[in-house]
């Protein structure tokens, strides 16, 4: 299913972009990274050929729609058309409600929606002509309310939108759509995360226990091979968001019990 195909992966310089650039890679992908940081981008470039392939990378924003565009061109002109885009670049603000300042939340949009809508927009046309796939990653934040999330919330929410209603869009030309719901797992992104949340987002967050990105990995890849749309990676994950869908009122009564063993009256 990947051997030779064109994966270009946003947020592909760390992470799970990268843990997926190297799997991809190891099954025969021609992978493409985009990230901004050209440093990072160079190290996960020598990660991915020290297991023996070359990688190519790109530097951009994705929340700036000239600079992706850009980017996707000369991808096409350097390493050809796309057959699988993976959206993974995010970004994380967690706090209360009434300390972030409505920019945080434009911050978070612009990156986790929009850095979306931008990267397709500009990969689509080759995507379509390829017939092949999109994935984003959304999160398990994108399927339930969480403390201190809501600026991640908000954006994971619409990107789950988004995703399912491109699928509706795309399915009669040919084109796969994923959409991938991970809850909390080891990465650059939640390492200095437990130094700074609210301890009600750590007793609500870590209701799922932390997971090991190779069962991220795993477990996305095992959903793109049989053609899932949504993938939420872990066993216990699927079994949490199954019983939310079916019982929101427990999950509730849960996530309520929880919090208001740590919760800190501030105001
Ligand atoms: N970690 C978790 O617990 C968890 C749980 C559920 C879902 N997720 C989602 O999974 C995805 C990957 O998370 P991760 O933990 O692997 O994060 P990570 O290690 O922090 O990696 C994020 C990547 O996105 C890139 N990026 C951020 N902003 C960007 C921008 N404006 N333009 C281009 N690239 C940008 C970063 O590189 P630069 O900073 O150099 O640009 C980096 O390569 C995210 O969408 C995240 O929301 C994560």
């Amino acid at each position: 299913m990947f051997e030779g195909k064109n994966v270009v992966i946003t947020g592909g310089s760390s992470g799970l972009g990268l843990a997926m650039g190297k799997e991809l890679s190891a099954r025969g992908a021609i992978v493409t990274l985009i990230a901004r940081n050209r440093e990072k981008l160079e190290m996960a470039r020598t990660a991915i050929k020290n297991a023996g392939r070359p990688v190519h990378v790109f530097s951009s924003d994705v929340s700036r729609i000239e600079s992706i565009t850009e980017t996707f061109k000369n991808i096409e002109d350097a390493v050809g058309s796309p057959d699988i885009l993976i959206n993974s670049a995010g970004i994380l603000r967690e706090g209360y409600f009434d300390e972030l300042s409505v920019e945080t939340f434009r911050e978070v949009i612009e990156t986790n929606y929009f850095g979306v809508l931008n990267s397709i927009k500009a990969a689509l046309p080759s995507i379509i002509k390829q017939k092949g796939r999109i994935v984003n990653i959304s999160s398990v934040a994108g399927l339930m309310g969480v403390f201190g999330y809501t600026t991640y919330c908000s954006s994971k929410f619409a990107l789950v939108g988004l995703t399912e209603s491109l699928r509706y869009e795309m399915n009669p030309l040919g084109v796969s759509v994923h959409l991938v719901c991970p809850s909390e797992f080891a990465s650059p992104m939640t390492e200095h995360l437990n130094d700074t949340r609210t301890p009600e987002n750590k007793a609500h967050t870590l209701t799922i226990p932390e997971y090991d990105i190779d069962t991220m990995v795993r477990d996305t890849i095992k959903g793109i091979k049989k053609g899932k749309f949504l993938i939420v990676p872990g066993k216990f994950c699927r079994l949490t968001v199954w019983g939310a869908r079916h019982f929101p009122a427990i999950t509730r009564f849960v996530s309520d019990l929880r919090i208001s063993r740590e919760f800190v009256d501030r105001l």
